[in-house]
């Protein structure tokens, strides 16, 4: 049996990712801040997977619970944050600082963190976004955090061989990372973008995580990121 370790697994993505896991069989951890939300999520997947409540900034905690369940056999973290959109003339500096300390450094804090304790076939699966390459007005400071991100790929599988390492680009989520907006506003924004997409539909998480799962299970696949975004790179 495969152990998967899920960090950001209590929510959106990461939740879809540990249920599908799980459905394939894989001994599934799923980690996140909020105990209420992580105990919900292992509710909602059920079966045997186990939750987890950590920081994933917190390098002693992540190292901890990756020796207590190694080797792990597919790591994959899906952090999100909430800052760092906007025009550049017009964004903080500490904006953009903090929204790199809300996904970018949590994510590397928690793979150094892991490193040691995965397995001799492992995979890492990260996760980025179609910022990273859309040239959309208003996105240079989250688009370069999420280029960050897919940065660490090619390096990493080169450094890190024979464990594979890649990511996901995605474009817009149906997930609760949008609870923050009001519901009408929301179905508003979702349509129009839905509507300027070639696939005219908002992705949901269980299709970005499809991805993730090919990305972590599929022996072949090392050094890449996978755009899975309803087609926004040939319309940006
Ligand atoms: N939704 C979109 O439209 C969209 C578009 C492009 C890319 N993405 C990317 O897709 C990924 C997943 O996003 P999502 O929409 O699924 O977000 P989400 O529903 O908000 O889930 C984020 C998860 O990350 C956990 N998390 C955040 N910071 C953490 C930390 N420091 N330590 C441990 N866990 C932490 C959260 O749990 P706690 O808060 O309890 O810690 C939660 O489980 C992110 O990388 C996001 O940037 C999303």
């Amino acid at each position: 049996m495969s152990t998967a370790l899920v960090i950001g697994g209590t929510s959106g993505v990461g939740l879809a990712v540990a249920r599908q896991l799980a459905g394939r069989g894989d001994a599934v951890h799923i980690a996140g801040r909020n105990a209420e939300r992580m105990h919900r999520a292992t509710a909602a997947i059920g079966g045997e997977v186990q939750g987890h409540v950590l920081d994933a900034a917190d390098p002693a905690a992540v190292a901890a619970l990756a020796a207590r369940i190694a080797p792990i056999d597919r790591l994959v973290i899906t952090l999100a944050g909430s800052g760092g959109a906007g025009p550049l003339g017009d964004l903080p500096l500490s904006g953009l600082r903090q929204a790199f300390e809300e996904k970018y450094w949590p994510t590397v804090a928690a793979l150094q963190a892991s490193l040691a304790h995965l397995g001799e076939q492992a995979s890492v699966t990260l996760v980025g976004a179609v910022t990273a390459r859309a040239a959309m007005p208003g996105t240079a400071g989250i688009g370069s955090l999420n280029a960050a991100i897919e940065g660490l790929v090619r390096p990493l599988a080169a450094e890190l061989a024979p464990i594979r390492v890649n990511a996901v680009s995605p474009g817009y989520i149906d997930t609760p990372w949008w609870d923050g907006f009001e519901p009408e506003q929301r179905s508003a924004f979702f349509e129009q973008a839905a509507a300027a997409l070639p696939t005219k539909r908002i992705a949901t998480a269980e299709d970005i995580a499809e991805t993730i799962v090919l990305l972590a299970t599929n022996p072949n696949l090392t050094g890449t990121v996978i755009e899975t975004d309803g087609g926004a790179l040939l319309t940006a």
